[in-house]
């Protein structure tokens, strides 16, 4: 049995972060790999590193830093995750959706979602970004899922629903920058698989039978967490590499690609994020 979290160690994180910052953030933001530098544009940043946050896990992937950046963006006052937690580095999924919680404790009322993802659908290129519309949730459906366990009423109910987990209100606003700024903003399924290793060619072949755009090892935990918790969520993929469904294909995915992707995407998902932020500004 998984160690099960208590309200307390939500609340003792969020204080121990408030206790450092003159901010009181209402948007949270996630950054996915290779996204990170986003954090960048914080202004007046309050720096916290995941190791002095109390139940916090740490980041063990290349390319996640594993602190939070508070201060301001776009004129809001925001919580940036520079570097998320999976559930192939070996943590529950109570503990990789743990900082939501803690956002929502924080006072974080709406969150955006960050990824890199492999790319489904034929019609979309290396550096587009996907709106998340809808996501199928690969390592859920066998009953591996972040709200497992007793649920914590003062967060959210026992059997929460799932059909309107990405806001439409949230969308909307997305689709509004992304053709104001000139922006190419795809939208589509995400679907979750557990990773660590890319998909096999017959594996992408399924996917794309059942209906994924863009496939990935995050995000869904924490959108169902923040869900489940009255969070307004917005995620974002953005693909950083095309899927392979043949077999004996010269080329592998590697995590240098998704990468190497990121630094091409960084400057549009800014553009895109930054627009939205300031629209959520008070
Ligand atoms: N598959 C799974 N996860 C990913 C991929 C991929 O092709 N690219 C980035 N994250």
């Amino acid at each position: 049995m998984v160690a099960e979290f208590e309200v307390y160690h939500y609340d003792e994180a969020a204080e121990r972060i408030l206790r450092q910052t003159r901010h009181r953030p209402t948007l949270g933001l996630i950054l996915g790999s290779g996204l990170g530098s986003l954090a960048d544009a914080v202004e007046s940043p309050t720096v916290v590193d995941y190791a002095d946050i109390p139940h916090f896990p740490f980041s063990t992937v290349p390319g996640h830093s594993g602190r939070l950046v508070i201060g301001q963006l776009a004129g809001a006052p925001v919580c940036v995750m520079q570097g998320r937690f999976h559930y192939y580095e070996g943590y529950s999924l109570q503990q990789t959706t743990l900082p939501v919680r803690v956002m929502q404790r924080m006072g974080i009322r709406t969150l955006i979602l960050t990824n890199a993802a492999g790319g489904l659908n034929p019609s979309f290129a290396v550096g587009d970004l996907m709106l998340v519309e809808d996501h199928i949730n690969f390592v859920g459906m066998a009953g591996n899922n972040p709200l497992r366990g007793p649920n914590l009423d003062s967060f959210g109910p026992r059997f929460p629903a799932a059909n309107r987990i990405y806001s439409k209100h949230l969308r909307g606003l997305a689709l509004e920058v992304a053709a104001r700024r000139e922006l190419i903003l795809q939208r589509g399924v995400y679907i979750m698989l557990g990773g660590p290793n890319f998909e096999t060619p017959a594996e992408i072949r399924m996917l794309r039978t059942l209906g994924g755009d863009a496939v990935g090892m995050s995000t869904v935990p924490e959108a169902l967490v923040a869900h489940h918790a009255g969070m307004d969520v917005l995620a974002i993929s953005t693909i950083t590499n095309l899927t392979i469904d043949a077999l004996d294909a010269a080329h592998e995915p590697s995590h240098e690609e998704v990468q190497e992707a990121g630094k091409v995407i960084v400057p549009r998902l800014s553009g895109l994020l930054l627009g939205v932020v300031e629209r959520l500004a008070p």
